[in-house]
């Protein structure tokens, strides 16, 4: 049996689990959203699509993405709009299965759902195939595509991230064992491997390593392309670490991850386990009872925004809505933030609503832009 084939014959671990609800969740926002911003064509790349479901039947990425499509067969019809859905998997077996089980999925869709969705499948080694795809998504670049990116290891995350900084639309999520990445940081066949750049794992805990990853990985990138952005979410399962890196350049991209980020961990929005107990854990807090407990994350962006605000930096709805986005916080933490400053008269604005949703800031420059005005009283 090799790896991938004894994968699939199990149920789903965990860890597992969570990953695929991220994904399907960004994959049920992803969809509509380009279908109604009136694109004629949409692209998914599953790049390590593997059989499409475990021994339970409970389905992988490949099948959740054919769900999600058909759940907005309205939309997709109504727009018109094609999609174009790639799966790969190197090894034949697993194309085989995956093949037979996307085509019973499909069987279920109604024809004119089914004209409107191409797809093709593949048995690629990955580093083979995404040279090719990014080429030809860059000649594209008014199409919009979502990538997969779930190998059992890690991969040259280095290359792919060079290559997808290039595209226009483009939102993709990585799925890593990051803590292998500290363990073997210091092997130089294992970094020429991955073709990282350079790192430093110094003042980091393990439960940290992923997060660390990827605020490094992104502050690279940011150099190269200020609008490109990196999000983690850290997984465990036992005493590993494994992680999911959302990329984009798009603030509504980023709105929508986090939401869902933060829906599955209302704490800190970052993982699937309470980093504020591992950080106790790791640095115990002697039995003093003068020392303030350290802030929540949420807690910490409240200070900041007031602070902000009160110092008219922060002076509108469209303002607020890109800090929140930026500082990794969904729009409903800042929405909170002004309605209380405005019960406690530090602020004044019109209207109940201080109106911070992509929709208004999508709006900012036209017409029927709502802009709402922090007025520090
Ligand atoms: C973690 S599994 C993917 C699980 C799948 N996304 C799901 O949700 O069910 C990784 C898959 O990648 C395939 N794979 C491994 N190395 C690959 C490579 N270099 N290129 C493409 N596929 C590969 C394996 O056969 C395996 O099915």
């Amino acid at each position: 049996m090799t790896k991938s084939t004894d994968f699939f014959a199990k149920p789903f671990d965990e860890k597992t689990l969570v990953k695929l609800t991220i994904f399907s969740s960004y994959i049920k926002a992803w969809i509509p959203t380009f279908i109604k911003s009136n694109f004629s064509d949409i692209y998914i790349y599953d790049f390590f699509s593997g059989v499409g479901k475990d021994a339970k039947g409970t389905f992988g990425s490949p099948l959740r993405i054919l769900q999600a499509v058909s759940e907005q067969e309205k939309n997709i019809i109504m727009a018109g709009c094609r999609l174009h859905i790639h799966f790969n998997d190197k090894f034949p077996e697993i194309f085989s299965q995956l093949k037979e089980n996307c085509e019973l999925e499909l069987e279920k869709f109604s024809p004119r759902l089914r004209s409107m969705v191409s797809v093709t499948y593949s048995n690629y080694d990955f580093e083979e195939l995404y040279p090719k795809v990014s080429h030809k998504l860059q000649n594209q670049q008014f199409k919009p595509s979502l990538f997969l990116v779930d190998p059992f290891g890690t991969f040259a995350v280095k290359r792919f991230l060079d290559q997808t900084l290039t595209l226009k639309y483009n939102d993709f999520l990585i799925f890593m064992p990051t803590s292998h990445i500290k363990r073997f940081y210091e092997r130089p066949d294992f970094r020429e491997n991955l073709d990282l750049p350079p790192l430093s794992f110094d003042n980091f805990e393990t439960y940290q390593v992923h997060q660390a990853v990827v605020e490094q990985l992104a502050g690279y990138y940011q150099e190269k392309d200020e609008e490109f952005s990196l999000i983690p979410f850290t997984i465990q399962k036992n005493s590993n670490y494994y992680g999911i890196i959302f990329g984009a350049k798009h603030l509504r991209a980023f709105d929508k991850f986090l939401d869902i980020a933060w829906q599955l961990d209302p704490e800190e929005g970052n993982a699937n386990y309470s980093i504020s107990i591992e950080r106790q854990r790791s640095k115990p807090i002697q039995g003093d009872l003068f020392t303030p407990p350290m802030p929540s994350k949420k807690e910490a962006f409240e200070v900041l925004l007031t602070k902000k605000v009160m110092q008219r930096k922060i002076r509108n709805n469209f303002q607020a809505f890109e800090f929140c986005i930026r500082q990794g916080h969904p729009p409903s933490h800042a929405r909170e933030v002004l309605v209380k400053l405005k019960k406690t008269n530090k602020i004044h604005f019109v209207g109940r609503s201080p109106k911070i949703l992509y929709i208004y800031y999508k709006n900012r420059n036209t017409t029927n832009s709502e802009k709402i005005e922090f007025i520090v009283l």
